[in-house]
Formats: structure tokens, C-alpha cells, sequence
């Protein structure tokens, strides 16, 4: 049988935990046309819940789409994926995305090919000066809303991991997304980011080309009571009874982040499966044993890219936690020197996204990788 705890990459279906409060509220707020930033850590299910947003707006008739922002290293790559994205939303067929290319893009010339799997393709023949990368940018940035209107139907456009439009240099296209977005009367815009500090940022400050342009939302962990039934429905498929104390016990091993609680049910299941048995301690024990094993060389190697210093204040956090990490008594316990030498090392823990802080407290962000750190020698 199946090992049905699924890690790594987007879950949705049965293997999606329900988050029927999240969902019904962006749903909502997205039918209303209000504008969404999701933010979360890494690994907390922005982009399952954005597809499975995204997939319950399509079965109802809205037009959606959905742009990976890790995809692409340019902003003219971002417009070709923006264009080509959305065209494909509206239409499946090639000749079909053409003839809408050629009514929607019509000034930046379309050409439908496919690629080697007989994927449809669409280029652009209008060169690449600046001039031509400028008509080319206004002509995709109003897509949105005239495909919008021309379907008569509201478009969600989802942007994931939106932060990563800080590398562009410039920021010129930023500000011409906001002043094209802010028009669009018939699209509501989601951007999802796990680097929430810069996504705020973004949102936030007045100076950022995303000042007030919607609500700000952050995505918690899967509520216990939610994923402990789930959990358990899928370890009694096995043959594997997992009591209310064990499950408690997983999740929070797991610090509730549902990759780590669906990465652990998962080596549990692979310890276990087949045989009539219950949970133990040492069974957890051991199935965290085994991942952070099966992980250690990627842990070696996000070590070896830290200062000793950034070590040594990981290893505070993983043994003490990450609460009063300033405080005098803190700061001679662990060695850590000055104030602000913690400060500059948390900022590099918090940029790289190995720490997070949630109410005022440093957490390592996989809990895989501070049980690694803490199984260190001093
Ligand atoms: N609603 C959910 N139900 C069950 N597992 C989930 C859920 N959301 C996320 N996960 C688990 O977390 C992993 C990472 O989810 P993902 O959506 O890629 O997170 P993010 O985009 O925030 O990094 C998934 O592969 C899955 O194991
Ligand atoms: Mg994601």
C-alpha cells in the first residue's frame, strides 16, 4: 500500500487538510475584489492552499492563474510566463491561445510553436530594445483586465513567491506593475511569499511599490485538532494506531509546520506499516532519527555556509530556545559577546530563512535541522 503521507511538493485533493476557515475567507475576500498578500514560512502550505484556492474559484467559473516567481531570473521572462500563463488559463487548445494572442497581444505579434514534449509555446517577435522591452511590458501588463472583460468573468491572479521581484534591479517594474494593477477594476491579485519580512516590506512601508495595495494575511499552522484526525485516519489505513497522546506527541516534534508533521507521519509509516502496531515514543524517536540522517548532508552543508558566530547562536537557540536571546544571563551562557554581534548574526539567520520569528521569538525554521544542532558536541 501507498505510503498516503505526502511531503516535498504541493498536496491538494485527500491529501490536503481541509483549512476551510483560510479558504473560505480568501474566497470571499478575493469575490469582493480585494487584493491579498499570504505570508508564511517556508513549508506551511501557501502554494497547496493557493492551488486549491485557486481550483475551487475555476470550478465555480472564475478565471484564474497562477505564476511561480522562482521560474523566473528577468522581468522580460516574468512578462513572457505572465502572458503565456494567462492566455493558457483562458484557453487550452494552441490554435485557440493564438487567435486570443493575436486579438488580446495583437501589437506584440505572437507566434504559437510547441516544444520537444508538444507543449504550446508562444513567442514574441518584436525584438528586444528598450523600447520595444517597454511596449512589451505595458501591452502584458494590462492583460489582466482586458481578458478579464473580455471573458466577463473575474480573474484571480495568484503571484507566488512575489518577494523574489526584489532581485530585479530597478525596480522599475514594480512600480509599473502597481500603477497597471491598481487599475484593474475586474482582477483580483494574490502575492504569496515565505521571505515575509521583504513581502511586507513590499506592502508595508510607504516607500514600498505595494504601500496599501491590499490586505495582508498570515498563514498559521494547521490547527492540531485538524490534523490529528487526519493523520490518524491515514496511520489506521496501515494497520497503525496512533493514540490522541502520540499524535499530540508528532505534532509537536514537528513544531505543527505540515511539511515536518507530514515528512514524520510519513517515515513512521515506512517504519511501521504492515503490522499491527501502536505508536510509541520510540518509535517517533526514532522515524526523527532517520530523517535527520537522511538530511544530514544538506544540514552539513547549510552549516559549513555559516560564520562561527551564526553557529554558535543557533546552537543557543536549538539548546535554550530563541526567547530572550539579548538578555545578559543569554548572552554569557552561550559565549555569544555583544548585543550586537547576535543581532548581525540573527539578521543573516533570518535572511537565509533557517530562523524565523513568530511574538517576539527566534524558532529554527526546520525542526529536522535543530535536532541536528542540538546532537552536536558542544
Ligand atoms: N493543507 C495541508 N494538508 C496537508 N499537508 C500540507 C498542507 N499544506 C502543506 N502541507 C505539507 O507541507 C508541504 C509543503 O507545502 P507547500 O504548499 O509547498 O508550502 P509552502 O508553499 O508554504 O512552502 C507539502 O508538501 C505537504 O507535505
Ligand atoms: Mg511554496
Amino acid at each position: 500500500m501507498q505510503n498516503p503521507f505526502k511531503f516535498g511538493s504541493v498536496v491538494t485533493g485527500s491529501d490536503f487538510v481541509d483549512r476551510r476557515s483560510e479558504l473560505e475567507e480568501l474566497s470571499r475576500e478575493l469575490a469582493d475584489g480585494q487584493h491579498l498578500f499570504l505570508l508564511s514560512p517556508r513549508r506551511y502550505g501557501k502554494t497547496s492552499l493557493i492551488f486549491t484556492l485557486l481550483d475551487s474559484l475555476r470550478s465555480r467559473g472564475t478565471l484564474v492563474a497562477y505564476l511561480d516567481m522562482f521560474r523566473t531570473t528577468t522581468p522580460r521572462q516574468l512578462l513572457e510566463l505572465m502572458a503565456h500563463t494567462l492566455l493558457r488559463a483562458a484557453e487550452s487548445r494552441p490554435e485557440r491561445v493564438l487567435r486570443l494572442a493575436l486579438d488580446l497581444l495583437g501589437r506584440l505579434r505572437p507566434q504559437v510553436g510547441t516544444n520537444s514534449t508538444g507543449e504550446p509555446t508562444l513567442s514574441f517577435d518584436i525584438g528586444t530594445s528598450p523600447r520595444s522591452d517597454l511596449a512589451f511590458q505595458e501591452e502584458v501588463l494590462s492583460l489582466p483586465q482586458r481578458l478579464a472583460v473580455k471573458r466577463k468573468s473575474r480573474l484571480v491572479l495568484a503571484f507566488d513567491e512575489f518577494q523574489e521581484m526584489q532581485r530585479f534591479p530597478g525596480g522599475g517594474l514594480e512600480k509599473a506593475m502597481r500603477s497597471h494593477f491598481q487599475r484593474h477594476r475586474h482582477v483580483s491579485y494574490v502575492f504569496a511569499g515565505s521571505k515575509q519580512s521583504v513581502l511586507q516590506d513590499m506592502a508595508t512601508l510607504e516607500r514600498g511599490p505595494f504601500y496599501k495595495f491590499g490586505r495582508i494575511i498570515s498563514l498559521s499552522s494547521i490547527p492540531p485538532e485538524e490534523f490529528a484526525p487526519f493523520m490518524e485516519v491515514r496511520f489506521r489505513s496501515g494497520r497503525i494506531h496512533a493514540s490522541a497522546e502520540m499524535l499530540d506527541t508528532i505534532l509537536a516534534a514537528a513544531d505543527d509546520v505540515p511539511y515536518n508533521v507530514q515528512r514524520l507521519c510519513h517515515q513512521l509509516w515506512a517504519l511501521r506499516a504492515g503490522k499491527v502496531v501502536r505508536i510509541t515514543q520510540a518509535d517517533i524517536g526514532e522515524a526523527i532519527a532517520t530523517i535527520v540522517d537522511q538530511d544530514g548532508p544538506y544540514f552539513s552543508g547549510a552549516w559549513d555556509r555559516l560564520s562561527l558566530h551564526q553557529r554558535q547562536v543557533l546552537q543557543a537557540i536549538a539548546r535554550a530556545g530563541g526567547r530572550n536571546v539579548f538578555a545578559g544571563e543569554f548572552l554569557a551562557a552561550h559565549r555569544l559577546g555583544s548585543h550586537s554581534s547576535v543581532q548581525t548574526s540573527l539578521r543573516k539567520l533570518l535572511k537565509e530563512q533557517i530562523i524565523f520569528k513568530t511574538n517576539g521569538e527566534y524558532r529554527i525554521a526546520d525542526a529536522f535541522f535543530r535536532e541536528w544542532i542540538g546532537g552536536r558536541s558542544p
